[in-house]
């Protein structure tokens, strides 16, 4: 606040991040291991610009897609992943592309451009775990089925392309080691069935962040902590002889702690006996992960004593648009200001613009914050529409 900041704001850090890839690097992966970013986690040009002398991005959209090529990235730093890309990739499309097919139809259709800008290119691999876990007999939209693997292989070679990675994400969160495994099998299963022999193994993200909780408290990365999820992989790699890299396109992970959402406290309730607090930010705006994850929180003034239970109401109307319910002190006043941790990773991707405007945003890389978004005004909002 001292710099000027207005809340609600969020507060992003390249430090935090570094710390998180850094520990990761630190693992055996069985192989030397190639981190890409997660342009979708972290929509933030300021951070895609500071990553970019660390590694490659990772991509699923024309937006995405032009942000990468605008803050730096060259073709062959961008990794194109994602559904039905054949709607907008041709149109931006670069010579020297890493492209991972996710259909046979996608794939169909985008072969001419495929071969004319000589991409290298891979295929995205749905595996057993990849269902809905409150209905399995529903299968997640992404990725290839083992059966058309082979199909998708010869019309590549016909092509004279050679699919050299293969490419899996195994939900986000992952709840434990026996799911992640059960995945990485099928990994190996499709390689011996069809003889395929890629160099690469990208395995995705979905390892859970340190900070966040499920509503029931327990925290995400009990199941499943970075030395098991880094000895999984070295479990499948020496299965495969032949890769010589594994991928890693960590998203929650090293993104959810580099970042922190300030709102401030604009009105109190009490109601049956209990305290509302209503913000000027919350979880319609700014936070909807808080639908499932608990986070921590602060409050940036000096109040202590007796805590009451307390709920933390963001400005919509809509009950729904609560950050989350706890013990809080009594001492809380209007104008005070609420930290809420972890906000690094799904949060800007999922803001809205309920009734209000988006927030500003400030980054830190060294010599201080600064100021990379200005909150959106009603004029720049309105500016819009014809
Ligand atoms: C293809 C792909 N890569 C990486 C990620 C990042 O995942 P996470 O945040 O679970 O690490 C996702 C998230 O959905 C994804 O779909």
């Amino acid at each position: 606040m001292e710099a000027g900041a207005q809340s609600p704001f969020y507060l992003f850090a390249a430090a935090p991040y570094e710390a998180a890839i850094e520990r990761l690097a630190r693992l055996d992966h069985g192989r030397p291991a190639r981190f890409w970013l997660s342009a979708k986690t972290q929509p933030l040009p300021a951070l895609w610009r500071w990553w970019r002398p660390r590694g490659g991005i990772e991509v699923v959209s024309e937006f995405e897609f032009r942000g990468a090529l605008r803050a730096g990235y060259g073709p062959d730093e961008i990794l194109v992943n994602g559904p039905a890309k054949h709607r907008w990739l041709p149109g931006v499309s670069r010579r020297g592309l890493r492209v991972h097919f996710d259909s046979l139809l996608e794939l169909e259709a985008l072969l001419p451009i495929a071969r004319k800008h000589q991409w290298r290119v891979g295929l995205r691999l749905r595996t057993p775990v990849e269902v809905d876990s409150e209905d399995p007999a529903w299968a997640f939209p992404f990725g290839l089925e083992p059966e058309e693997i082979p199909v998708a292989l010869a019309r590549l070679a016909g092509q004279g392309l050679d699919a050299g990675s293969l490419h899996v994400h195994l939900k986000t969160n992952l709840p434990d080691v026996a799911t992640f495994r059960r995945g990485l099998d099928a990994v190996v299963r499709v390689c011996q069935d069809t003889g395929w022999r890629p160099r690469y193994v990208d395995v995705g993200g979905g390892l859970a962040p340190a900070g966040p909780r499920g509503l029931e408290g327990a925290r995400f990365d009990d199941g499943l902590g970075v030395e098991r999820y880094a000895a999984e992989v070295r479990r499948l790699v020496s299965r495969m002889s032949w890769v010589e890299e594994v991928w890693l396109e960590h998203g929650r992970h090293p993104a959810a702690g580099s970042g922190v959402l300030v709102v401030r406290v604009l009105d109190v309730k009490e109601r049956l006996g209990r305290r509302l607090l209503i913000c000027d930010g919350g979880r319609t705006l700014h936070a909807m992960v808080s639908v499932w994850e608990e986070h921590d929180l602060s409050v940036l003034e000096s109040r202590r004593g007796r805590t009451v239970p307390t709920a933390v109401q963001g400005p919509t109307c809509m009950a729904f648009d609560c950050l989350g319910r706890r013990e809080l002190p009594v001492s809380i006043r209007p104008g005070d200001h609420l930290l809420w941790f972890d906000a690094g990773a799904y949060h800007l991707s999922w803001e809205t613009r309920f009734s209000h405007g988006l927030a500003e945003v400030w980054w830190e890389e060294g010599g201080g914050p600064r100021c990379v978004r200005s909150a959106e005004t009603y004029d720049r909002a309105a500016a819009w529409w014809h």
